[in-house]
């Protein structure tokens, strides 16, 4: 039988989770190429889970580049960690901690991905104010969540989804720029947006 809901996920097991990230995985081009990422790049991936897009960054930005693969759940990256053994990808630096803790130095990305994460926290604005203190002015990131108005027929509930002003908001109080925004399917939107204090 179906668990209810619970923000923390804690009622699906991270084989369910991946299967999920594994079932969304036609989103993630469109999330790549907004951030124009190029071989040797280092990429911040924001609530990564058990890490199916990590897994697919890294193989964008090569053996020389790096993707940060930052979540609070020690399992989650856990799970990573045997997928990267398996797979032999040493490019992806695991990172327990929560997002919103983050502090400039230790990390040092060129862009970010926030995709399906902030409908699971209490702090959005916590976050994304802490993956902008990271990032160098003029970095791209990307930041997708699940439409209210969708059919929900995958992911959150209807009343825990985000709507598309709120997180814009958020976005341009972080300290980013917005610069588009695209309805991927009738689930799934994501905002493009940079870094203030570009030329
Ligand atoms: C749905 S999963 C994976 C989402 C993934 N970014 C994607 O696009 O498929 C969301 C993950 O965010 C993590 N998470 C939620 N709040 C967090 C926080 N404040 N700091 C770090 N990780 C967080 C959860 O532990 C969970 O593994």
């Amino acid at each position: 039988m179906e668990q209810p809901y619970r923000k923390d996920l804690s009622h699906i097991s991270l084989d369910e989770v991946f299967a999920r990230q594994v079932r969304r995985a036609g989103l993630i081009e469109a999330w790549l190429d907004a951030l124009q990422l190029q071989p040797r790049a280092r990429v911040l991936d924001i609530g990564a889970g058990p890490g199916y897009v990590s897994l697919v960054l890294a193989e964008r930005v090569g053996p020389d580049g790096l993707v940060y693969a930052v979540d609070r759940s020690a399992d989650a990256l856990a799970y990573l960690e045997r997928l990267q053994r398996e797979r032999g990808v040493p490019q992806i630096e695991r990172v327990v901690a929560d997002a919103k803790t983050l502090e400039s130095g230790a990390l040092r990305p060129d862009a970010a991905l926030v995709t399906m994460v902030l409908h699971h926290t209490d702090d959005p604005l916590g976050i994304l104010s802490s993956v902008a203190r990271l990032l160098p002015a003029g970095a791209l990131a990307v930041v997708a969540e699940f439409h209210p108005e969708g059919p929900c027929e995958v992911g959150p509930p209807r009343e825990e989804r985000l709507l598309p002003d709120q997180v814009r908001a958020w976005s341009e109080d972080a300290g980013f720029e917005v610069l588009t925004y695209r309805r991927q399917t009738p689930e799934h939107y994501m905002w493009v947006v940079q870094r203030r204090g570009a030329e």
